[in-house]
């Protein structure tokens, strides 16, 4: 099947970011507009919901015409209109739907709830040497951490889940107790680039049974204690930073050399906000060339939430004939593993961010 040439609008709400994007089958992305709410969420410690659903609805539009001045387009060009349907807070979540469905209405074109998730998954693919499945993707974000099995575009088996709580949230909760601004994921880990990641001795959780699953509790309580023990300084911040960090990292690049070794795999893709960290990219690449894997990352902007990675999920299921109707439902909660098979043939050509650069002027 021939892909058609089609511009999708990518439209993503399902928490704290609003991203707006459109992707065009033949020519990449043509352009993308994120507005972070993190500074509005910061004086509450953490995301305020409805003050979420609140802000997404302030900002949709003028992102939208911001995209298109991008692109040097009209509405009337967009051809389909992709939004996260899931998982996700159901307000946020249902003001990117109303804005998609009616836009789609009212352009009289097709309409389709794409997957947080495969979104994260498929965000390599707007990278200029995208990855082809078989894959293993490692998805770290601040609501999951998960190892799944990527048989084919849309076809993904659960490997290993986090027991309780995900790595960015372990990231973000350390970086509280210790008296960093939230969100303390990107604080946490700039701190630990300058400590010594052997100055506190903190477990390698899950590493001494065999199975692919996580569990990041027990270590933030050990953190917690060594914090409280400590100088509560500059210095015990910045080893505990690292020692912290070196726990997560070593624990996440172990289970994912066990997954590629049970799967056969020879491609990792890494996905999701902690995607976005260094040590953890330096030290899968130096695994992973070891045992002759190869390790695919979206650029870090992509890495966070962002519309350009549903633009691409929704377009490669709408090419390939997929729509969802005209009902505005959402699903906060959603498997990934409900997902069916994206049809044969509705492959992308995937762009580099040079193109992009060009495309916008
Ligand atoms: O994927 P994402 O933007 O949103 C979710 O869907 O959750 O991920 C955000 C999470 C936050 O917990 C944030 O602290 C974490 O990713 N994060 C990081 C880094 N950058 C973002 N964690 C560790 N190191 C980083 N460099
Ligand atoms: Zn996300």
């Amino acid at each position: 099947m021939a892909t058609p040439n089609l511009t999708t609008l990518g439209i993503e709400t399902s928490c704290d970011e609003t991203g707006l994007a459109l992707y065009n089958t033949e020519r990449g992305l043509l352009g993308h507009a994120l507005f972070s709410q993190i500074d509005i969420h910061a004086a509450y410690g953490g995301v305020v919901p409805e003050i979420a659903s609140r802000d997404h609805l302030r900002k949709l539009l003028p992102l939208l015409q911001e995209v298109l001045d991008q692109a040097g387009m009209q509405r009337s060009d967009i051809d389909a209109v992709a939004y996260t349907a899931g998982p996700g807070l159901v307000g946020a979540l249902l003001v990117g739907a109303c804005l998609g469905q009616s836009l789609a209405f009212a352009l009289q074109r097709p309409a389709l709830g794409v997957h947080h998730l495969e979104g994260h998954l498929l965000a390599p693919l707007l990278e200029a040497d995208p990855p082809q499945p078989p894959f293993v993707a490692l998805l770290v974000s601040g609501g999951h951490t998960q190892l799944i099995a990527v048989r084919a575009l849309g076809d993904y088996e659960l490997l290993g889940d986090t027991l309780d709580d995900a790595t960015g949230e372990a990231f973000d909760k350390c970086a509280q107790l210790m008296g960093l601004p939230y969100p303390g994921g990107p604080a946490l880990a700039r701190l630990a680039e300058e400590g010594d990641p052997t100055a506190f001795k903190l477990a390698r959780p899950m590493l001494d049974r065999p199975g692919l699953d996580f569990s990041f509790s027990g270590l933030k309580t050990q953190v917690a204690l060594a914090w409280r023990d400590s100088a509560q300084d500059d210095r015990s911040r910045r080893d505990l930073a690292a020692s912290f960090q070196a726990a997560v990292v070593e624990t996440l690049v172990e289970k994912c050399r066990r997954a590629w070794t049970q799967t056969g795999f020879s491609t990792l893709v890494v996905a999701g906000g902690v995607g976005a960290n260094r040590r953890l990219r330096a030290d899968l690449r130096e695994l992973a060339s070891r045992d002759g894997v190869q390790v695919h990352y979206p650029r870090p902007e992509f890495c966070t939430d962002n519309g350009a990675m549903i633009a691409v999920a929704g377009a490669l299921r709408l090419a390939g004939g997929e729509s969802s109707g005209p009902a505005i439902s959402v699903r906060p909660r959603w498997p990934l593993a409900e997902l069916t098979r994206i049809a044969e043939g509705s492959g992308l050509r995937a762009q580099g961010p040079e193109e992009l650069d060009s495309a916008r002027s």
